[in-house]
């Protein structure tokens, strides 16, 4: 099966898995990235069930908004039933790495306001530990270059992701040469660096459920 055919086959599982929770008064929590858009095109569907959505980005707000969902700041709804992802990376605590995307202060955001995030990935996304993939770090504009020389001091390779601006008016350093074996500390050491927005560490708010698509069908693991 194709890493496409996998990723709409994990959409269609977190439709089946997220579907109790859609309710007329329901406002959901919607990811970003390219399995994030299977499942907001399997969403589509059910509109009619549920209020609306949270967007994660500008354009995954645009994407819903084609489809008909209605889309919701944030500040206007509270708690969220469920926010459904990709990831980058993922281990077994259901730890990640996201970003690739350089949405992942939104995402960061959003998953903080869910009280279930369901995390939808191909079996490449799997990992023993994160670090394979390089995490990115959004960091206000002024600061670009101090914080990746205090990354350079921690040990990691930061490479300026030349070009691109986030959703906030940021820009985002991709840091390489580092395994993270204790994900949630790194996570709060490298925010306390002045100048850092988020990292892309997921580890302190992990994912509560992952569907993950395989080869064999789509595995379902919970923390
Ligand atoms: C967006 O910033 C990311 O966090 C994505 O969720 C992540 O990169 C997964 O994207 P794909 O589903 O496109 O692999």
């Amino acid at each position: 099966m194709s890493q496409d055919a996998l990723k709409r086959a994990v959409a269609a599982a977190a439709i089946d898995e997220i579907r109790p929770l859609l309710t007329a008064d329901a406002v959901i929590g919607v990811g970003t990235g390219s399995t994030a858009n299977c499942f907001i095109d399997a969403l589509a569907a059910y509109k009619h069930d549920f209020r609306g959505a949270v967007a994660s980005s500008e354009a995954t707000a645009q994407r819903l908004k084609d489809h008909g969902i209605e889309v919701f700041e944030l500040n206007h709804v509270g708690s969220l039933p469920v926010y459904v992802d990709g990831a980058d990376e993922i281990n077994a605590r259901l730890e990640m790495i996201k970003g690739g995307g350089a949405a992942l202060t939104r995402e960061k955001i959003v998953a903080a306001c869910a009280e279930r995030f369901v995390c939808i990935a191909d079996a490449s996304k799997r990992v023993e530990v994160l670090g394979g993939f390089p995490l990115p770090i959004e960091v206000i504009p002024m600061a670009r270059s101090y914080v990746a020389r205090e990354l350079v001091r921690l040990g990691m390779t930061p490479v300026y992701r030349d070009g691109v601006i986030t959703d906030n008016g940021n820009q985002i350093l991709d840091c390489f040469d580092a395994l993270f074996e204790e994900p949630a500390r790194t996570e709060a050491e490298l925010n306390n660096l002045v100048g850092v927005v988020t990292n892309g560490l997921f580890a302190r708010r992990p994912a509560d459920v992952l569907l993950l698509g395989t080869e064999s069908g789509i595995e379902r693991h919970t923390r």
